[in-house]
C-alpha cells in the first residue's frame, strides 16, 4: 500500500514512521504547498515522489491511499478531491469543521464507492480494546462513570491552527475530541450533554469541561490548553475501576483495581510503535478486502462523533467564524 501524504507538517511523519513498520506499506508520495518541503519529507520517509502542490499529487501520484494530514479547515476539500479521483482516503481528526462538512465527505465516499476513514487511531489501540472487553465482560460490575482528560500547554501563537478561531482552534477539535471519543466508544450517544468553557483571547476554548448523561451512568471529560493534565482515563464500575495509564489515548498499560481484596488485573504492551500502526494496518486490511468503509470506525461513527462535537460547541457558544 503506497501512501500519499498531503501536508509536510508535524503529524505526517509520525504516522509514516509507524506505517513503515508494516510489511508492504511504503510512502509513495508527499505533497506540500512548497516543493522544497515536500522533497525534504519525501527524502526522510523514503518516498518515491514529491509534489509542490496538493493538486499535483492528487493528479499525478502513483498511490493507493491519500492521507490528509493538513489542518482541519482543509479536510473536507482535500478528502473530496481525493474521492473524486477515485483514491481511498484516510483523513486526520478532527474529520471536518462541523457535521455539515462531514456529511458532504461521507456522501461523496458513498456515491463514488471509494474508501474513506477518519484517522481516529485510538479506536484501534489494543489497550482501549482490552479495557472495553473487560467492561463488556462485566469485570467492573455496572458502569457508573467514565473520566478522561487531555491537557497540554501549546506555545501561544494567535495565528496557529491551535489558537486561530477561523482554523478551528481550541482544545475541543485538537484534543478534547479524544475524551469525547472514549465516551462514544464505550457508551454510545449520550442522552444529554452539558459543557462549560473558558475562552481565551482569540475566542477559542482553552479550558473545557463536558458532562455526558447516559441512562444509568455519567462521563466527565476535560481538555485544556492551559494546564498539563494527567492524561489518564478511568472507567469506574460498581465493583472496580479500570485505569488507562497516561497518555490514555495511546496507552500501553491498563490496570483493573477491584473494590475488594482481589489482586489488580494488569495488561501491558511492549510494542515499540506510537500506535498509528494499528489504524494503518486496519486500513490496509480494508483495502485488501475491497471494503468501502471501516467496519470498526464507520462513516456513521464519524458522523455521530462530529454531531456530538457540534452539540458541545453549541453549549459553549463556539463558532469557527
Ligand atoms: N492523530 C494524531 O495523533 C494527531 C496529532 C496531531 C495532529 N493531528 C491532526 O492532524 C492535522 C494536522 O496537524 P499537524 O499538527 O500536523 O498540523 P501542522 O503541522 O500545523 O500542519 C500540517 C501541514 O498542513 C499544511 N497546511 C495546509 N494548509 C495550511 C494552512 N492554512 N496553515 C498551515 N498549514 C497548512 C502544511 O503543510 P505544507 O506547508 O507542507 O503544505 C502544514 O505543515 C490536524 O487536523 C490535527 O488535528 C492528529
Amino acid at each position: 500500500m503506497k501512501i500519499g501524504i498531503l501536508g509536510a507538517g508535524k503529524i505526517g511523519p509520525k504516522l509514516a514512521q509507524d506505517a513503515l513498520t508494516i510489511p508492504g506499506v511504503s510512502i509513495g508520495a508527499v505533497g506540500s504547498r512548497s516543493l522544497e518541503r515536500a522533497e525534504k519529507m519525501a527524502l526522510e520517509l523514503g518516498a518515491d515522489q514529491a509534489f509542490g502542490s496538493y493538486e499535483s499529487l492528487l493528479e499525478e501520484a502513483d498511490v493507493d491511499l491519500i492521507y490528509v494530514a493538513t489542518p482541519h479547515t482543509s479536510h473536507a476539500e482535500l478528502t473530496i478531491a481525493g474521492l473524486d479521483r477515485g483514491i481511498p482516503v484516510l483523513c486526520e481528526k478532527a474529520f471536518a469543521m462541523n457535521f455539515a462538512e462531514a456529511e458532504k465527505m461521507v456522501k461523496k465516499a458513498r456515491e463514488n464507492q471509494v474508501f474513506l476513514m477518519e484517522a481516529m487511531w485510538s479506536r484501534f489501540m489494543p489497550s482501549l480494546l482490552k479495557a472495553k472487553e473487560w467492561l463488556d465482560n462485566g469485570f467492573i460490575g455496572d458502569l457508573c462513570h467514565i473520566k478522561a482528560d487531555f491537557g497540554f500547554r501549546p506555545n501561544y501563537d494567535p495565528n496557529s491552527r491551535l489558537f486561530d478561531l477561523k482554523k478551528g482552534g481550541g482544545s475541543l477539535l485538537d484534543i478534547g475530541l479524544y475524551p469525547v471519543f472514549l465516551a462514544l466508544f464505550l457508551s454510545g450517544k449520550p442522552e444529554s450533554i452539558d459543557a462549560q468553557a473558558i475562552l481565551g483571547k482569540t475566542g477559542v476554548d482553552e479550558e473545557l469541561s463536558m458532562l455526558f448523561k447516559y441512562a444509568d451512568h455519567l462521563a466527565s471529560l476535560q481538555s485544556s490548553f492551559r494546564s498539563v493534565t494527567p492524561c489518564k482515563a478511568q472507567i469506574i464500575g460498581s465493583e472496580g475501576t479500570i485505569n488507562i495509564h497516561s497518555r490514555w489515548h495511546h496507552s500501553k498499560k491498563i490496570t483493573l483495581s477491584y473494590n475488594d481484596d482481589r489482586p489488580d488485573l494488569i495488561w501491558e504492551s511492549d510494542a515499540p510503535w506510537t500506535g498509528y500502526r494499528y489504524e494503518v494496518l486496519h486500513v490496509k486490511e480494508c483495502l485488501e478486502t475491497g471494503k468501502k468503509e471501516s467496519p470498526l470506525w464507520s462513516l456513521d461513527n464519524s458522523l455521530e462523533f462530529m454531531q456530538t462535537l457540534d452539540r458541545i460547541r453549541e453549549k459553549i457558544n463556539l463558532n469557527y467564524s
